[in-house]
């Protein structure tokens, strides 16, 4: 599949090596050409280019940005990303004195964001969950479990691209409805983070059930 990849960070690195070394045709984007470069040679990606080029390429597009940034970016891509679905892994979590919290308060989410600033893009929440080493891993498989990669999407097209992505890095696609709950996502995350940066274990919270 082709990807295009907005970001030339840790999760871009990480996402795109793990696709790469799955066989995917990955082209980075960064609003740096040298980062992008950097970037594309340390994962062994197909190519590197403008943030545009990046959206341009991808039947996928993997949005790596920092959240605070993301509807603007996309937006301004607009026309490059219609038609095209785009992978929302961002977390728009903000320290306050009452922990973690969301910067969009929860009642909505940054993938309806995104979803409104490119109103012909298809966009899918997914990959937000797991820290960015994760990616690295192969098998992403924890007590001989592949990982559950839970996703959000409202076009069937978009989610059979998302779950192909998630399947061929080894992990197991984990439908969990529409965009409408891609809030629940990006809270779950939030969730979690403030759990890991207060020394506790999130992954203990959710052992499978004692009748199975
Ligand atoms: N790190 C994790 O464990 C993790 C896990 C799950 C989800 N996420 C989410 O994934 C996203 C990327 O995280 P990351 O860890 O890869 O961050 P990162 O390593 O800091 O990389 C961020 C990338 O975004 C680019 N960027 C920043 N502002 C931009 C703008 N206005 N326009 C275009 N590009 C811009 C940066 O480019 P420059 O180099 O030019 O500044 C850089 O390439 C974030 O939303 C994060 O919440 C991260």
């Amino acid at each position: 599949m082709k990807i295009g990849i907005l970001g030339t960070g840790g999760m871009a690195a990480a996402l795109g090596g793990a696709w790469t070394a799955a066989g995917h045709d990955v082209v980075i984007g960064g609003r740096s050409r040298e980062r992008a470069q950097r970037t594309a040679e340390l994962v062994s990606a197909a190519g590197h280019g403008s943030l545009a080029a990046a959206a341009r390429h991808g039947d996928v597009t993997l949005l790596a940005v920092p959240a605070a940034d993301a509807s603007q970016l996309v937006g301004s891509l607009a026309g490059d990303l219609a038609g095209r679905t785009v992978i929302d892994c961002t977390n728009a979590v903000v320290p306050t004195d009452e922990g973690l919290m969301l910067a969009t308060g929860g009642a909505t989410s940054v993938a309806r964001q995104l979803a409104a600033a490119a109103p012909d893009a298809y966009v899918v929440k997914a990959f937000n969950l797991c820290h960015v080493s994760t990616w690295t891993l192969r098998p992403s498989t924890f007590e001989n479990v592949p990982l559950a990669v839970p996703y959000c999407a409202d076009h069937s097209a978009a989610a059979a691209a998302t779950e192909t992505l998630i399947s061929s890095i080894g992990c197991t696609p984990a439908p969990c409805g529409g965009l409408a709950r891609a809030a629940y996502l990006e809270a779950t995350a939030a969730l979690a983070i403030g759990l890991w940066w207060a020394g506790g274990q999130p992954r203990a919270a959710f052992p499978a059930s004692a009748q199975v």
